[in-house]
């Protein structure tokens, strides 16, 4: 018991408490990926301060070295990671003998932590029988969940973190597997409605405990489970029916014709019907198919660096609850009928899906800048975007697909339509309580990719990355031998292209 309360107050030291409320200084009440990017730049910027100082004052009554009181200001002030490998030295009482060593060693080779070096003697201390002094090198991150882990052990009286040597902090942390994208699920807030006066779900028990629910299957969601389904209630789907009429109806005039295409291919294979609102699973099954995207339960708005991360893996990060009946066409936060109707028909597009992954691989390793940069242009793109065909204009951004009224007004001469440029894109401020009054016109996918490449290719970071899809993982192209094996997939490819043009040869 005593180790799980010192878990529990550990938890509560570390614990980075952000909330989405305007009263936090959340910019406004319409939620968006450009203000999630600012807040948590203006957040981690107040942390630094009030974590560091916070730990100091508290540091006494928890209990612990002034070496873990550093190992948290350290993450503070860099919140997102550090993937840098550290070295330290951990003491750790045992109670239950030595048997429990080789569960302990398990622990630290699952947090990725190499041991350098091991020491037992019996221990002096009443109730433990051996004192363990474990040296590992880990990541700071690894370092602060693998004491909490072993904190939580029954068989150990104590865990102290004795000395952790500093290595200069690069560039922010990111994932480098999707396996890793189970780290990459911090919430802005849990629960908007519990904390949102205006939220229409504010005064609706039910509804609320209903959100609980649904929250707990992301929160509990690994990297390779199937995404649990939810028997929707029949207020949420007759939520659903409504809206999905209506998209329905404006669908065949202003959606572009790569969203009408799956759009219909969606409803004939009876993914996408009136009356049933669709499952997750089936949903990113159909994604998988089409374009090696699939999606991992959100519990709500994740920070937009772990949003934006998740799309270099493929992986859309979805929430599954629905929004309140009282307000079908209006959500102040996405929801999963946002995410179906607005997202998921062009996520099945090979030339939108190939977008969205080339804006989450720019934000790996982004600065915080460059990440609220990439958020306004996902904004007036995958959101808010338009595009050419022939002599129309039409919608593909998502919050336009999934929302009547702004996109009648989008495509009225109510508003201002300009040429998509990221360099321009990227600092347009843009309105937050009612529609937009520019939005920004795409010649086509194909075109938008080129420029916004050409837009990366002038960010900050001192590497360049790649995606492989055989192995789900993301590799940092800073060696000769990567480089190398690299030209090889390229002369392969090329030998394929070769060939194919030859044969279509011979056949002319
Ligand atoms: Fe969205």
């Amino acid at each position: 018991m005593m180790a799980v309360a010192a878990a529990e107050k550990n938890r509560e030291m570390f614990a980075i408490k952000k909330s989405y409320s305007i009263e936090n200084g959340y910019p406004s009440r319409r939620r968006s990926l450009v203000d999630d990017a600012r807040f948590e730049t203006l957040v981690v910027k107040q942390t630094k301060q009030s974590v560091l100082e916070e730990a100091r004052q508290r540091a006494n009554d928890y209990g612990l070295t002034e070496e873990e009181v550093v190992l948290a200001k350290t993450i503070a002030e860099n919140p997102d990671g550090d993937n840098s490998v550290q070295k330290a030295s951990l003491m750790l009482r045992l109670r239950d003998g030595i048997g429990s060593l080789a569960r302990i060693l398990k622990t630290v080779e699952n947090f990725k932590g190499t041991v350098t070096h091991l020491e037992s003697r019996s221990s002096r201390k009443e109730g433990a029988q051996f004192d363990i002094l474990i040296n590992v090198n880990m990541t700071r991150q690894c370092l602060l969940q693998l004491i909490r882990n072993l904190r939580q052990s029954s068989s150990l009286g104590e865990v102290t973190l004795l000395a952790e040597d500093s290595i200069s902090i690069k560039n922010p942390w990111f994932p480098r597997h999707a396996s890793e994208l189970d780290n990459c699920n911090h919430l802005m807030t849990k629960y908007e409605p519990d904390l949102d006066l205006n939220h229409p779900g504010f005064a609706d028990k039910e509804y609320r405990s209903r959100r609980k629910v649904i929250a707990e299957i992301a929160f509990a969601y690994k990297y390779g489970d199937a995404i649990p389904s939810i028997p929707y209630t029949e207020t949420e789907n007759e939520t659903w029916l409504r809206v999905f009429n209506t998209v329905d109806d404006l669908v065949p005039k202003h959606a572009c014709i790569e969203y009408q295409r799956v759009f219909k291919k969606l409803r004939e294979e009876k993914i996408f019907e009136p009356h049933r609102i669709p499952q997750l699973q089936d949903v990113s099954d159909f994604l998988q198919k089409n374009t090696g995207f699939t999606l991992r339960p959100a519990a709500g708005l994740l920070t937009a660096r772990d949003f934006l991360s998740s799309l270099a893996f493929r992986v859309f990060q979805s929430t599954q609850y629905v929004r309140h009946i009282n307000s079908p066409y209006h959500t102040p936060e996405p929801d999963c009928i946002h995410e179906f109707l607005g997202h998921m028909p062009l996520l099945a597009d090979p030339s939108f899906a190939q977008f969205s992954q080339e804006i989450g691989l720019a934000s790996l390793g982004a600065s915080d800048e460059e990440i609220e940069k990439l958020s306004t242009i996902y904004w007036f793109t995958v959101e808010f975007g338009l595009c050419k065909e022939g002599n129309e204009v039409k919608a593909y951004g998502a919050g336009l697909l999934s929302a009547y009224g702004e996109l009648l007004h989008s495509l009225s001469d109510k508003c201002e339509h300009r040429a998509f440029d990221p360099s321009t894109t990227a600092v347009q401020t843009y309105q937050d309580q009612e529609y937009q009054p520019i939005y920004y016109v795409a010649e086509s996918f194909e075109d938008a990719k080129e420029k916004f490449r050409q837009w990366v290719s002038t960010m900050s970071r001192p590497f360049e990355v790649r995606y492989n899809p055989h192995t789900q993982s993301v590799e940092v192209l800073d060696t000769v031998d990567r480089l190398e094996s690299l030209v090889s997939q390229l002369n392969l490819e090329m030998t394929h292209l070769t060939n194919a043009i030859k044969k279509i040869k011979l056949r002319v």
